[in-house]
């Protein structure tokens, strides 16, 4: 099947790349000089997590990477409203500086839990990169630290991002198909 009968594209690979190198040029003028924990939000955002980390140029011996995996979705396309720990972090980041890397904010909830959880480990600092912003359905404040996107209120799948589990390994940021839906 082509990637394109999917649904549209909302933000091509290409765009998507651009974007990423820019995070990735701040991120690197930010933390310079420190040391830096980078933890990805398994399992949305590794194709992300992926592609910005090798664009960091910060010395290689500075920058640790270790995950966390949540889940609120589960195989359905409405948040539970509860989010569960999968998988915890398993560094310690008791005074360092810590950035988390998330595919995309929705609701807010699976940010919010995450940063107060990592919280009372008592990191240094503690910030968030967020690839995909889809505002309008915001349920929770959560500040943001450094954003790829601003998107439209549209059920978005690719790019690691999936549907009922499914499509994670589109290169692009496309808009899915209501009749698509589990
Ligand atoms: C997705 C996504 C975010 C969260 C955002 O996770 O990766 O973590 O939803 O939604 P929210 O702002 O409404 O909480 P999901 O639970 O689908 O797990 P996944 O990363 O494995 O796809």
């Amino acid at each position: 099947m082509l990637e394109t009968n999917i649904g549209k594209i909302l933000i091509h690979e290409e765009v998507l790349r651009k974007r990423i190198i820019e995070l990735a040029k701040q991120i690197s003028v930010d933390y310079k000089d420190k040391d830096l924990v980078l933890i990805v939000v398994l399992e949305g955002a590794m194709i992300f997590f992926a592609d910005l980390v090798r664009e960091i140029t910060l010395p290689p011996q500075s920058v640790l990477v270790n995950s966390i995996a949540v889940s609120s979705y589960g195989m359905g396309t409405k948040t539970s409203g509860t989010v569960k720990i999968k998988k915890d972090i398993d560094t310690d980041i008791k005074g360092r500086n810590v950035l988390l890397l998330e595919d995309i904010i929705d609701t807010g909830l699976t940010l919010k839990f995450i940063i107060e959880y990592l919280k009372e480990k008592k990191p240094a600092s503690l910030r968030n990169c967020v690839l995909l912003n889809k505002a309008e359905r915001r349920e929770v404040e959560v500040d943001l630290d450094y954003v790829g996107f601003k998107i439209p209120n549209e059920f978005v799948v690719g790019y690691g991002l999936d549907c009922a589990e499914k499509y994670r390994r589109l290169r692009h940021v496309v808009a899915l198909k209501p009749e698509l839906y589990p």
